[in-house]
C-alpha cells in the first residue's frame, strides 16, 4: 500500500485517478479547492479529502511534510486554455508558482519519494506544422495556459535531472470521460456536447469545425499514467493520447449516430489562441509496455451510457 498525494483529485481526471488507487488498495489524500472539481466525483471512495487552494504554500508544505507521500500526482490547474486567456496572472499562480514551490519543498526537506508526476499538456506544441506531434517536437506555447504548462514540466524535469529526484511529466492530448464537469463554458468539449445531445441545449460551435484533436478515454489516461509513474527510466516527458486525430464535426457526426439524437448548434468565431490541429506520436509511451484499449467510438458509446449514472 502507498501513500498518494493528487492535487486536482476532486477533477475529471484526478477522481477517475483516485478511484482506480484506492481500488489498488493505496492510501489517496486530494486537495481540491473545488473550483472545477466536485465533491461527488470523489465521495464513494475513503480518501483523506482538503478543500483548499494549493496556492497556500504553508498549508501545502505541512501536507508534505506530515503526509510522506511516496507518490505525488500534480493536476491541480486552471484546465482550460480559453480561461487562462481571461485570467492570465490567477492562471500563472497555480499552473506554474504552485508546482515550483512544491518541488522546491520536496528538495530542500529531502522528502522520502518514489515519483513527483506532473501534468503537462499537448498545448505546448502550438500550431507549428510538423506532424505528428513527437515529446521532440519544437513547442509554440501560444496561451498562458501553454507557457505555464511548458514551464512546469521543464522545472519538473529539471528538478529530477539537477537534483537526483524521481520526477516525470506527461503531455495529455484531450482527454473525455465521464466525471469532466460540463457546467462551465470553458469545459472540455466532449462534456459539453455530451450534456447537450442529452438535454436538448444549444452548443456553441467555435470556428468551422475543421479543427482536429487527439482524443483519448479517460480510462486509458489513468492507466497509461500508472505505467509511466512505475516504468519511466528517468525524468523525461510522455505524450499521453490515441495517436488519431479527428475533427470536431467528425466526432459530432459519431457521436449523433450515438445518441440516436442530434445536436443543435450556433457557430461562433473561433476562439483567442485556439489550436486548429493535434496529433500525437505515441512510440515513446508504447515503449513502455502501454496500449490504449478505447477507441473513439468505443469510448463515447461508454460515456454515452453511463452518463447521468
Ligand atoms: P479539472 O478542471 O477537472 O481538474 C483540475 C482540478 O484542479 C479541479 O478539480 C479544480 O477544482 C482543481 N483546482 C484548480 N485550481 C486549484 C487550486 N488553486 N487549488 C486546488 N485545486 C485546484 O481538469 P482535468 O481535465 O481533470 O485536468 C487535470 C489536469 O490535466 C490539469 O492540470 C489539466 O491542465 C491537465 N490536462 C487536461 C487535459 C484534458 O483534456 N482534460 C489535457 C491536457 C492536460
Ligand atoms: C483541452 C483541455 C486542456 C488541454 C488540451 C490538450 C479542457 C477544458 N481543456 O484544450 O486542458 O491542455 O486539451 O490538447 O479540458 N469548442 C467548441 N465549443 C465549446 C467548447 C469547445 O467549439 O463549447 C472547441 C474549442 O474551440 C476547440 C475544441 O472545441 O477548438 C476543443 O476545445 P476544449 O475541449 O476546450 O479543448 P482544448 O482547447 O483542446
Amino acid at each position: 500500500m502507498s501513500n498518494v498525494l493528487i492535487t486536482g483529485g476532486a477533477g475529471f481526471i484526478g477522481s477517475n485517478l483516485a478511484h482506480k488507487l484506492v481500488a489498488n488498495g493505496d492510501n489517496v489524500t486530494i486537495v481540491d479547492d473545488l473550483s472545477m472539481g466536485k465533491r461527488k466525483n470523489i465521495a464513494d471512495i475513503d480518501v483523506t479529502f482538503y478543500e483548499h487552494d494549493v496556492c497556500d504554500h504553508g498549508f501545502m508544505h505541512n501536507l508534505l511534510s506530515k503526509g510522506r507521500f511516496d507518490y505525488i500526482y500534480y493536476l491541480a490547474a486552471v484546465a482550460s486554455v480559453a480561461d487562462s486567456v481571461e485570467r492570465p496572472m490567477a492562471t500563472h499562480q497555480i499552473n506554474q508558482e504552485s508546482v515550483v514551490d512544491t518541488l522546491d519543498y520536496l528538495r530542500t526537506q529531502h522528502l522520502p519519494l518514489k515519483r513527483f508526476l506532473f501534468t503537462s499538456s499537448a498545448a505546448v506544441y502550438g500550431n507549428l506544422p510538423d506532424f505528428p506531434k513527437k515529446e521532440s517536437s519544437h513547442v509554440q506555447p501560444l496561451t498562458p495556459y501553454a507557457i505555464d504548462k511548458y514551464s512546469s514540466e521543464r522545472y519538473t524535469i529539471d528538478y529530477g535531472q539537477l537534483y537526483d529526484m524521481p520526477t516525470v511529466a506527461v503531455r495529455f492530448f484531450n482527454v473525455y470521460g465521464p466525471r469532466q464537469n460540463p457546467e462551465s463554458p470553458y469545459s472540455g468539449v466532449l462534456s459539453i456536447i455530451t450534456d447537450c445531445l442529452n438535454s436538448g441545449k444549444t452548443f456553441s460551435l467555435y470556428g468551422d469545425g475543421s479543427q482536429t484533436r487527439d482524443f483519448i478515454y479517460v480510462d486509458d489516461v489513468v492507466n497509461a499514467l500508472l505505467t509511466i509513474v512505475d516504468k519511466a527510466p528517468e525524468p523525461d516527458v510522455y505524450n499521453v493520447a490515441n495517436g488519431m486525430e479527428t475533427s470536431l464535426s467528425e466526432v459530432i457526426r459519431t457521436y449523433e449516430k450515438i445518441a440516436h439524437s442530434q445536436l443543435k448548434m450556433e457557430k461562433k468565431d473561433s476562439r483567442n489562441g485556439d489550436i486548429s490541429k493535434s496529433r500525437a506520436d505515441v512510440t515513446k509511451l508504447q515503449s513502455l509496455g502501454f496500449k490504449p484499449k478505447w477507441t473513439l467510438e468505443s469510448g463515447l458509446k461508454n460515456y454515452w451510457s453511463t452518463y447521468g449514472e
